[in-house]
């Protein structure tokens, strides 16, 4: 069959390729330690599973779903919204639910995106911002993210041809994978920056609640007038390990979260009204449902920034994420040095440069194994590397 030059070009969804590879050592026996997707091994909370259930019993909820999603979901998302950022959102016109994040990736740039357009992409970066753009015959330009510079962009190094073409603006802090965060100060000068240079931004924040300390990611919808510029991406699937269940959400510029509104009511016909209300419950939860669980997620990267530097793999402690970013030993690529790890030691991390070229000479090890399987997964490199 004759397919499209889109589909023929398209590289394989790394994770994808990874799966096949892990069940492939499996089923030869190997008892494989998975620190490479961000797949949150915690269950999703009880009161989620329960009114999950309960709703399915009720044949009403069998029905095609609202195409927006229910009234009383956006009402959850608003509240949470303004509990946890204080930022008011008006529920009908600012907030629009999406089966999980990632759609909502791809619609946002066919929404803003025409053919030949730039969309500014700083990296490393999750994939999916790349292949949004070029499905719509856009082109990425990339904006390193250095480790020096905190893995902030630098605005002013991009150049003004480039800037003339550009229409959008990814952003993702918490960083996957840097780990790199930003503060209201960055997002005042790239809200400003956006103004001058007639940019959307599209702020994907899927790790918003899994921070550590006493650090708390702040939303770039907290700088005022930023909602002029700006949408921002959340998502329950590392918020409240509901991964499986596709939750997330687009918030903030009215005409976007309309025009995304539109494009998806074409193409799907919403989520399932049980996933609604269970979402709704997590929405509903106290914070300090988040705060134990990110207790967890705190002690396995402490275990695992302790076992990388003691192994040579330098790491500093991320304040938020569900990633260590660790350089690897020198003379390897970051490809050759996952391969060794997985061949070697039945550890499966991701290369840095599945993100980009900026992400050579770095691992991206996930936070998603409990902390007994973490100290085997150092201690099996670690005899490895003595012989
Ligand atoms: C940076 C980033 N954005 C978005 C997503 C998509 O999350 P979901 O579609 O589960 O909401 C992920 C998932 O790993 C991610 O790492």
């Amino acid at each position: 069959m004759q397919l499209s030059h889109l589909v023929n070009t398209l590289p394989p969804y790394h994770f994808a390729d990874a799966k096949r590879k892990i069940a492939e050592k499996q089923a030869a026996g190997v008892d494989v330690i998975t620190l490479s997707m961000g797949d949150p091994d915690l269950p999703a909370p009880q009161a989620v599973v329960e009114r999950l259930c309960a709703e399915m019993q009720r044949p009403i909820n069998h029905r095609y779903p609202e195409y927006r999603g229910l009234r009383a979901l956006h009402e959850a998302i608003a509240a949470w919204f303004e509990r946890r950022f204080h930022v008011t959102l008006t529920p009908e016109q600012d907030i629009l639910p999406l089966l999980g994040s990632k759609e909502g990736l791809a619609y946002a740039a066919s929404a803003v995106l025409n053919a030949g357009d730039i969309a500014l992409v700083p990296d490393p970066y999750y994939t999916v911002y790349v292949t949004a753009a070029t499905t719509v015959g856009a082109e990425p330009y990339l904006l390193p993210m250095r480790e020096e510079n905190h893995y902030l962009i630098d605005l002013e190094a991009i150049p003004s041809a480039v800037l003339a073409r550009a229409r959008l603006l990814w952003l993702n802090y918490p960083n996957n994978p840097t780990t790199g965060i930003a503060d209201l100060a960055f997002f005042e000068r790239v809200v400003a920056f956006a103004r001058r240079h007639n940019l959307v931004i599209v702020h994907d924040m899927a790790y918003a609640e899994v921070y550590f300390d006493d650090f708390r990611p702040v939303s770039i919808l907290q700088v005022p007038g930023a909602r002029d510029v700006a949408v921002e991406l959340h998502s329950l699937s590392k918020t409240y390990n509901m991964a499986g269940f596709r939750v997330g959400m687009l918030v903030g510029n009215p005409a976007l979260v309309d025009a995304v509104g539109r494009l998806k009511s074409n193409i799907d016909s919403g989520m399932f009204r049980p996933v609604q209300y269970a979402a709704i419950e997590a929405l509903n939860l106290p914070a300090s449902w988040i705060e134990e669980r990110n207790v967890i997620y705190q002690r396995r990267r402490d275990l695992l920034v302790e076992g990388c530097n003691a192994l040579g793999l330098r790491t500093e402690s991320p304040r938020a994420g569900l990633y260590v970013w660790a350089h690897v030993p020198q003379g390897y690529t970051s490809k050759d040095f996952t391969q060794w790890l997985f061949e070697q030691c039945g550890v499966m991390v991701t290369a840095g440069a599945n993100f980009g070229p900026s992400g050579e000479g770095y691992i991206r090890i996930s936070l998603t194994e409990s902390d007994e399987r973490i100290r085997t997964a150092i201690s099996r490199i670690q005899s490895v590397l003595r012989r």
